[in-house]
């Protein structure tokens, strides 16, 4: 039996819908904000990897959310592009204006259901929430023919009102129901429970997809999500590196490679690149500051790493004793020397579209080349993750009004540490010297003192982006001013300077955010 949906067409019972909220709910959580440039970059490696639906943004939450939402409906090709909106007109009218200009568009709708939520959230009776229902589903679908409708906190709904709210949703026009865990409380016997019983029980349940949308409060997310598609589930919510929300959403690639690995007990088949998880999961790393933990599955740095001896023996006589899946097929190569200091600019250019970048302009070329050439020199093997790294530090930043010049820092056990900095405001290169209580302080200070503000320093990390002591350190810094709060990234060889390009970087995010309501005042 087939769907005949209004963006995908006849689906096969079997076709998995990939619907990936790594840029609405998962940039939603403290710490993960991004920049439009940043949204741009990450739903074309989305659409690179073959995700279905893209939901770029909530676009009533903000104009920088509804910004991102147009720009990515404007520019990305493949997915669908879809905007959420909760039920009231203006959300709507929000959404369906930021979606317009995609080829093939979603509004995604929703409203709460339990009666926690309704008492206490909507403050609204049952009945009320239904009409809304029906509302909005209809209003949405004067705008596109593909509507997603929620109900949030779905798990938590008495079964009798939730059947008569997806009715109504369906009468209304509705093409997707999400069913969601919104606060990770289910248990995978739980999500088949609820779709089994849905799908039997509401007329006109067989001319809809139905979609899992799970939270990962109790770490059951992905788990609960491969009940659902058991279930009936045709459409799973996720997210790059599972980031979301509190504990985070179920994690794209998991469910993917789940499912990839284990066919013969899933009965819905994805069409995802798998070979670009890694990818995709690293320049979210690098966009948000935020490294996966080691052990992460997938793509975590010790996902397919056998430490014992006697693991180790197995994989060398057969990689299948200790592998469920190989290494190649979710992206990891062995990190490859990419090219000596003497390599040329060809060369470069080569190994960038190698490696997804084959979209940069001269001048970004020819900046991340000298950044290369500059880190060839001073550092002994240049890995592919180390040219990642600079390419997006650099091209990042392609429209930034403070940029990091040079910096010179004295550091040790018997002078008072110092730094003098050079940085380029609005064009203008300016030198400050400061002192401080180490050479990070001293650095930060000079910065402060090229580039005067209020913001506070929330949090300072330091990762390592390859190993040895001539790895690039990759730094994290999170400034917050009057509530709003950003993370700057940087990297280089040496910690101090990849600092201050982390604290520059966070300035020109607070800048971008300060304009949205007052004009930036830049001072020296
Ligand atoms: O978790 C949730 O319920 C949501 C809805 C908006 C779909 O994110
Ligand atoms: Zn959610």
């Amino acid at each position: 039996m087939t769907i005949d949906h209004p963006n995908f067409g006849n689906i096969a019972d079997d076709r998995l819908i990939i619907f990936d909220t790594t840029l609405r709910d998962g940039e939603q959580s403290p710490g993960f904000s991004m920049n439009l440039a940043e949204k741009l970059r990450m739903a074309e490696a989305l659409a690179e990897l073959g995700v279905d639906v893209i939901e770029a943004g909530f676009p009533i939450a903000s104009e920088g959310d509804y910004e991102s939402v147009r720009a990515i409906a404007q520019s990305i090709q493949g997915p669908v592009i879809c905007g959420l909106a909760r039920s009231g007109r203006a959300d709507i009218l929000r959404a369906a204006e930021a979606v317009a200009p995609a080829e093939r568009r979603r509004i995604h709708t929703f409203i709460s259901t339990s009666p926690l939520h309704m008492k206490y959230k909507l403050r609204m009776e049952p009945e009320a929430v239904l009409a809304a229902v029906a509302d909005s589903v209809a209003l949405a679908r004067q705008h596109t023919d593909d509507v997603e409708w929620s109900a949030e906190d779905g798990s938590r709904t008495e079964p009798e009102f939730l059947c008569r709210c997806v009715e109504a949703a369906i009468r209304a026009g509705a093409t997707t129901i999400n069913i969601p865990d919104t606060v990770g409380y289910a248990l995978p016997q739980d999500m088949a429970r609820l779709f089994t019983m849905v799908r039997e029980r509401v007329p006109g349940a067989e001319k809809v997809i139905f979609s899992a949308h799970n939270h990962n409060d109790l770490g059951l997310a992905v788990a609960n999500t491969i009940a659902s598609v058991n279930a009936g589930a045709r459409q799973v919510e996720c997210t790059i590196n599972g980031i979301g929300e509190r504990a985070g959403n179920a994690a794209l690639e998991e469910i993917v490679m789940a499912i990839r690995t284990r066919p013969d007990s899933v009965p819905a088949r994805p069409q995802v690149a798998t070979e670009n998880i890694l990818r995709t999961s690293r320049l979210l790393s690098t966009i948000t500051g935020f490294d996966v933990q080691p052990n992460k599955a997938i793509v975590g740095r010790n996902a397919f790493a056998h430490e014992s001896g006697i693991h180790q023996d197995g994989v060398l006589k057969n990689a299948a004793t200790y592998e469920i899946m190989t290494p190649e097929s979710v992206g990891w190569t062995k990190s490859s020397l990419v090219m000596g200091k003497h390599s040329g600019r060809a060369a470069f250019r080569d190994k960038l579209r190698a490696m997804g970048y084959g979209d940069l302009g001269e001048n970004q070329l020819n900046d991340a080349f000298r950044r290369f050439k500059d880190l060839a020199d001073r550092k002994k093997v240049v890995y592919d993750e180390d040219i990642m790294a600079l390419v997006d530090d650099e091209v990042m930043r392609d429209h930034d009004r403070i940029r990091f010049v040079s910096l010179d820092v004295h550091a040790g056990s018997k002078a008072k540490p110092s730094a003098v900095l050079e940085l380029e405001i609005d064009g203008v290169t300016r030198a400050a010297t400061a002192t401080g209580d180490g050479p990070v302080d001293a650095t930060f200070i000079a910065i402060r003192k090229l580039f005067q503000h209020e913001a506070t320093l929330r949090l300072y990390s330091v990762g390592a982006i390859t190993e040895g002591t001539d790895a690039q350190a990759r730094v994290t810094v999170r400034l917050e001013e009057e509530g709003k709060m950003v993370d700057g990234q940087g990297a280089d060889t040496d910690t101090i300077v990849a600092s201050a390009r982390a604290y520059v970087h966070a300035l020109n995010k607070l800048l971008v955010k300060r304009t949205r309501t007052e004009p930036a005042a830049l001072s020296a």
